[in-house]
């Protein structure tokens, strides 16, 4: 299963590039105000200086909402990088942008996704990666994991080739899970990577060790 990182902040994503398991990043438009990052210029150097730091695909949304805006929209942000990723949103004009770029070439990444439906169409559309949103689903009582245990059923069933990007994780163990039921990739923040190290056993063996160690060496 491929990580990649849900941010905008540069120091996070190269604490995860430096820990050498990234594959990737995904930025949406709160992420990006979140950094502080407004205005078409500094955001699209801000997507540049993204791919300067990782080797990985970078998703970048549109804020467009109807097709040629998008078109026009993901066209310029797909002209910085070829690792550059359009996202686009599940909308009717969304799928019609996706169909567009996957006949282009461009890769895309289809978010907001909540239902199998829309992820079916995302993939008879084209789309590079599809984004169904588990903690979202979980925030409102329903069950994200589900959703991607069902999407894998129906890809698999026609081989569909766009890729499982299982989005709006939260926490390790969502990524356990979504690595369990077939998830190509998952995005989550870095304290959901970095939590996948810890175990109390291997805190308190390593103690253990360093203590016989410094003890046999004294
Ligand atoms: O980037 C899309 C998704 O990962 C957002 O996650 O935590 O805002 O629901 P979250």
């Amino acid at each position: 299963m491929k990580f990649f990182i849900d941010t905008a902040n540069l120091a996070e994503i190269k604490e995860a590039q430096d820990l050498g398991v990234l594959d990737g990043v995904t930025t949406n438009p709160s992420l990006m105000a979140k950094e502080g990052i407004t205005g078409a210029e500094n955001i699209l150097n801000h997507y540049k200086a993204i791919c300067e730091l990782v080797t990985g695909d970078v998703s970048a949304e549109v804020i467009a909402t109807d097709f040629e805006g998008m078109v026009k929209e993901g066209e310029a942000l797909a002209a910085l990088n070829p690792q550059i990723v359009v996202k686009i949103p599940m909308t009717k004009d969304g799928v019609k942008a996706c169909k567009y770029f996957s006949e282009k070439g461009i890769k895309t990444n289809v978010t907001l996704v909540f239902s199998v439906g829309q992820a079916l169409l995302a993939a008879k559309a084209g789309a590079t990666y599809v984004s169904p949103f588990i903690g979202r689903l979980d925030d409102i009582s329903t069950d994200g994991l589900n959703l991607i245990e069902e999407i894998r059923l129906v890809y698999d069933n026609y081989l569909f080739e766009t890729q499982i990007l299982a989005a709006s994780v939260r926490n390790t163990m969502h990524i356990v899970n979504c690595a369990k039921i077939g998830a190509d990739v998952m995005t989550g923040p870095l304290s959901s990577m970095l939590g996948l190290l810890k175990h109390p056993l291997t805190d308190s063996g390593l103690a253990q060790f360093l203590a016989d160690y410094a003890k046999g060496n004294q």
